[in-house]
């Protein structure tokens, strides 16, 4: 993620996507007229003091003052205000008909990420990190937990609060594939700065192979999206036929290390903040663990995603991210860490 957000070119005049394209060129427009101004200032500044005479009396003249301090800011800024709404407009138009839906809601320090079916309801559940096709917009319905955040990812679009109590609206885009990093971008607490995520953009056929992926892993544990796929792809509109999301036992063959992992996992406590579909880990409060396994990141773009950060994020939470509501696991010892992280690692 950080990669991602400091590499050169800034991702601000990097755009990945038409909407951010858009906020790029007002955003370069703004720098040319601010240069422009600034110039013109300069230079009167330099007639006042030393221009001849001549100069000086116009430049105190009433025209100078109509055309410069009335006439150019007048139309200058009324101009760029109706640019900004319309842009804004743009960016948060409502949602129509067959749309790809994220829900994206800010929490005290880490974002939960929702895919939705058309009709709204949720068909999948991940963290800090969203998969989108390429060339096609998403909405993302932007909500809060708890404080006020507010969702930036630069090269896909602008900058949109998260609002605790309310949904606001973002469409993003991305014309290439990549991975691009984002960050919460107003202060919320002690970790403001330690919230980040990461939109994956895919094309077309990876986006789907990458759902299907998913699917099949949530079939075996007893729930269907694949109906999702194919209305979220244009087809169909019968969300509420959503298949009940029933939990069966994990399904899945497991190996004694394995299964450790997973009884550590159970009997720790993890389950009553964590959900891991398929498995009774039911607990709402942190990320959804259910496919962790395949995430780029930790602790919300903090760290890579293996093993090791894995290990440490349990075991010492706190000293990563001091102040997160998840606890040091420091009661385990090293081999129960690692049986927990191998079982969390094959969450895909
Ligand atoms: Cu969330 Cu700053």
């Amino acid at each position: 993620m950080i990669d991602a957000l400091w590499g050169w070119p800034p991702p601000v005049l990097d755009p990945a996507g038409p909407y951010s394209g858009k906020v790029t060129t007002l955003a370069w427009s703004l720098f040319g007229l601010g240069a422009f101004v600034t110039l013109v200032v300069v230079f009167a500044l330099w007639v006042a003091i030393k221009g001849p005479d001549k100069w000086k009396a116009k430049l105190g003249g009433e025209r100078a003052i109509l055309l410069g301090g009335v006439a150019f800011p007048g139309v200058v800024l009324t101009a760029l205000l109706v640019w900004g709404l319309t842009l804004t407009a743009s960016l948060t138009e409502p949602i129509h008909g067959d749309e790809m839906r994220i829900r994206v809601t800010g929490e005290m320090w880490w974002f939960r990420v929702q895919y939705l079916d058309p009709s709204g309801a949720v068909v999948m559940e991940d963290a800090n990190e969203i998969h989108i096709p390429v060339g096609r917009p998403v909405v993302l319905e932007l909500e809060s937990a708890d404080v006020i955040h507010s969702f930036w990812v630069p090269h896909l679009s602008g900058k949109k609060d998260m609002i605790p109590g309310r949904r606001t609206l973002l469409r993003i885009e991305a014309d290439r594939p990549g991975e691009f990093g984002g960050v919460c971008a107003e202060y919320c607490g002690r970790q403001h700065a330690l919230m980040g995520i990461v939109a994956v953009a895919h094309e077309d056929d990876d986006f789907r192979e990458w759902y299907v992926e998913r699917n099949e892993r949530l079939v075996s544990a007893g729930l269907d999206i694949t109906r999702q796929v194919e209305s979220s792809s244009g087809s169909g509109t019968q969300g509420s036929e959503r298949s009940t999301v029933t939990r069966t036992g994990a399904g899945a063959n497991t190996n004694s290390g394995q299964q450790s992992g997973r009884t550590l996992f159970m009997q720790s406590g993890c389950a009553a903040c964590h959900r891991v579909a398929g498995t009774e880990a039911n607990g709402l409060a942190g990320p959804d663990l259910t496919h962790v396994g395949s995430r780029r990141t930790l602790g919300a773009g903090i760290l890579p995603n293996n093993r090791g950060t894995l290990i440490g994020w349990i075991g010492d939470s706190q000293s990563l991210k001091p102040g997160n509501r998840m606890p040091s696991y420091d009661m385990l010892n090293a081999d129960e860490l690692e049986a927990i992280a191998i079982w969390l690692e094959q969450q895909k």
